[in-house]
Formats: C-alpha cells, structure tokens, sequence
C-alpha cells in the first residue's frame, strides 16, 4: 500500500487548483440511469470513488466514456443509459462506496423496480438508509430487505407524496429528489438536506428536463414528468477540497490561492478560519488564504448540516486546533463515530481529551512526525496537514483513504511549496 511522506516546517505559497466536487460528481453520475439520453459532464475529479461509481453503473449497463482529458484535473464523463441490463447494484461494489446506494432511487423511477445491497456501516459510523427507504415507500414503491439486500418494486410507477424528512440527510434528500423527478404529479421534500452538491444535482436535472424547485433550500418541490432527455452539465466545485487546503495554509502557514474556490459554499469554515486569525481575501476566480507569523488562535466549532460547519472538515480543523494558541472544543453532531484521527494526532504530540461527541483540543507549541495510521478519508488529510505543521517526518499509512476524494493531494501540495512525496510500494 502506497505511503506518502510529509517533511514538516515549510510554510506553503502559491496556487491550488480545486478539482470537481467528488459529492456533487457520484449523485450526477447516478441520475444518469434516469434518461435514455446521454449525459455529458465536465470537471468530473479523477478519484477512485469515481472510478467505482463508473464501474458500477457499467454493470448495470450503462455506457460511459471517459472524454479528452481536459488540461490539468479537468476531465469529462459521457454517461449513456439507453441499454441498461441489469438492475442488481452487488454487495461488492456498494460496501466499497456508500453512494452506491443513490442508483436506487433513479432505477426505482425509470425502470419500476431495483436490487440494491444495503451499504452496511463503514468507519465513521453505522451510516443507515432507513430515511431513503421510508421516503421511496411514500412515492409508493415496495420496499424488502431480504440478504443484505434493499429490493424495491414500483410495478405502476412512482406517484408524487408531501415527505417530511425525518432527519437532515444528504443521500436521502438527493435519492428522493431524482426518484421525484418521475413519478406521477408533486413531491414535495420537507427538512430536505441543504448542501450545493444538491443545488447542483436538481440544476442538472432541469437541464435533463425535470422540473425541481427550492434546491438549496429546506424544502424542495418537484413535479414529476414522464421521460427525461440528455443534458451537458459541469461538476461544481469541490467545498471540501477547497476546506482542507485553506486549512492546509493555516496550519502550515504562508498564502496560497485557492482557484476555483467559492466563498459562497465556504461560509461557516472561513468564518472559523478568521477567528482562528488566517486572512481571507476573495478573488474574482477563488480564495486567497494567509496565515503568517502570529500562531493560530483555538477556536470552538461545532459541525452541522449545510450552511453550518460541514462535517468533512471537522478533522481538518481538529490538524490547526493541535498547534493554536490556547484550547478548542471541536463538537462532531453528525456522525457518532468520527473522532478516529485523535489518537493519530496524539502520537504526534497533540494533546487532545474526547468527551463523548466532543474533543477538547489544548494547543502545542510543536507537533512532532511519526508514522500514522489513516482511517478514513478526512481523517487521512488530517494527519497529512498536521505533518506540513509537525517538526520532522511523518509517514502516513494507508492513503487509499485519500487517493477515494483527494485528486493528486501530494502533486497540489508539492506545488504550493510542501516537501511531501508519494512512497509507491512494489507488488
Ligand atoms: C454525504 O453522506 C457525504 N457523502 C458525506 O461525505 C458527508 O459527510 C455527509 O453527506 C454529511 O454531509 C456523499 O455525498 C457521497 P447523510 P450521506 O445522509 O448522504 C444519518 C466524505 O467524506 N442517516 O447526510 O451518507 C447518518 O447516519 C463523505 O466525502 C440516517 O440516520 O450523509 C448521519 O448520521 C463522508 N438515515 C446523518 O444522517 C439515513 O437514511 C447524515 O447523513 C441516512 C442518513
């Protein structure tokens, strides 16, 4: 399994191209499956969540081609979904990426019934779908569970509902919205998930022909029509990305630009990034960030659903907490399990307490390198930031964690000045 090696104490500078958005690129991915027609999408990150996601709609029958690969990480994807043969998405695949379970909803809608193995848990937490399933039985489908797997019919078609989402979910708000957008008459998505991916998703359905309104919103209306068409659509892109390198400047310290950033996405992070004392400038293309000489300030945070602190940048702040003047409370309320990066700080010297869902962090002057174990995808780049910070070298493990939702992390980091290498391991 590959390493990558990060020699700390250099602070960063320069330009950081922020690529696609992985969460906004799998549910765009998916809702190909709801039209005969081809959908073209641009800036589409070359991450291995993609290529799964890829290989799983081939099985289903989907054709895709990978276009030109544009100048840099920009890249396009040419999904066709006029043969699709088969409407089993495998265990095998799913518990490999949670998101594999957004084919559900989209093959539910076009085709009347689906097979989709239940995810199972994963690091950060049990991770259910129970609110996917209790929205697709108000459209009206058959929902089973029989071996580990979802099996859903809608043999009259779909038939639009009023559905109060019991919780803030993402997956669900975005698996509802694409099976909405054809079943028979209004759907209505009450406490719908508010994040930009699922602007992005319902403006790609528009152009598809569906008719969605209140994306981005906590209520979401959709009017069901009988057929979508093709579309052309770019990827918005990546807020959590765009996250973790501002935080990468703080921690690290120096001035990057973050191109292609949106501080319209970024809100709640760069508002806590200023109180933790980094500069902030926006630029008619991205983000400028800077964090020179004085030492980062603790600050509370408390993560949320969108607008509030994402939750995929809980770990990444935790990296600037270790080294800031004075303690931070960093409070996780969306997942029950994501503190998995704390006793990796903490062999780094970082002096950290978990409280049930909170973590107080008191601030050392210097973190020192080591050899750190990745556990997930954000606390992966947690580690790696909190090495461009420590004194000395760290080596963390098992970066297929990043290589899932961080397009050539090493490449992007080394340009902007950092002394970190990729340790490819033979066999
Ligand atoms: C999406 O996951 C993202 N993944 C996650 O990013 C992100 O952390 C999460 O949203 C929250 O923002 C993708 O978009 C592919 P949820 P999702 O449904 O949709 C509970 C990353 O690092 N829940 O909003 O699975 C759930 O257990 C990943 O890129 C139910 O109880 O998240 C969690 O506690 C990690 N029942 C909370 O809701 C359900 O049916 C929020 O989950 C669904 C969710």
């Amino acid at each position: 399994m590959d390493r990558i090696r990060i020699k700390g104490g250099r602070p960063l500078s320069g330009t950081i191209p922020i690529s696609g958005a992985k969460n906004a690129a799998l549910p765009l991915m998916a809702a190909a499956l709801l039209s005969e027609r081809p959908l073209a999408l641009a800036g589409v990150p070359n991450l291995a969540d993609i290529d799964t996601m890829a290989r799983l709609l081939a099985e289903l029958g989907v054709e895709i081609e990978i276009e030109a690969e544009g100048k840099g990480a920009d890249r396009g994807l040419r999904l066709a979904a006029r043969d699709v043969k088969s409407l089993v998405a495998p265990y095998d695949l799913v518990r490999k990426m949670r998101a594999s379970v957004l084919v559900l909803g989209p093959l539910l809608a076009r085709f009347g019934k689906a097979k989709v193995s239940l995810p199972g848990g994963c690091a950060i937490g049990t991770r259910p779908i129970d609110l996917h399933l209790a929205g697709l039985q108000q459209l009206g489908a058959r929902i089973e569970l029989t071996d580990g797997y979802v099996v859903a019919a809608a043999p009259k078609g779909l038939v639009g509902a009023e559905i109060q989402i019991a919780k803030v979910s993402v997956g669900a708000t975005e698996n509802l919205m694409m099976a909405a957008s054809l079943a028979r008459g209004r759907t209505v998505l009450d406490n719908a998930a508010r994040e930009p991916e699922i602007e992005d998703l319902a403006e790609c359905l528009n152009a598809m022909g569906a008719r969605v309104q209140g994306a981005g919103g906590n209520r979401i209306v959709i009017d069901g029509v009988e057929r979508l068409g093709g579309a052309a659509h770019r990827v918005l892109p990546d807020r959590i990305e765009a996250a973790t390198y501002a935080l990468a400047a703080a921690v690290a310290g120096g001035e990057v630009t973050l191109r292609g950033a949106s501080a319209l996405h970024l809100g709640a992070v760069l508002e806590r990034l200023q109180a933790a004392g980094a500069e902030i400038e926006e630029l008619p293309d991205g983000l400028r960030i800077a964090r020179n000489g004085t030492r980062p300030r603790g600050v509370d945070v408390m993560t949320q659903p969108f607008p509030g602190f994402p939750t995929d940048v809980q770990a990444q702040m935790m990296a600037l907490a270790a080294i800031a003047e004075g303690a931070s409370m960093i409070t996780e309320t969306v997942f029950e399990n994501r503190f998995m990066h704390v006793p990796e700080l903490a062999r780094m010297g970082a002096n950290i307490t978990v409280h049930g869902a909170s973590a107080i962090v008191r601030g050392v002057a210097v973190l020192r390198g080591a050899p750190v174990m990745a556990t997930d995808l954000r606390a992966s780049v947690s580690l790696v930031l909190a090495g461009l910070a420590a004194e000395g070298e760290t080596v963390v493990n098992r970066v297929y964690h990043l290589d899932r939702g961080y397009e050539r992390l090493e490449a992007k980091l080394a340009a902007a000045g950092a002394e970190v290498e990729r340790l490819r391991e033979r066999g």
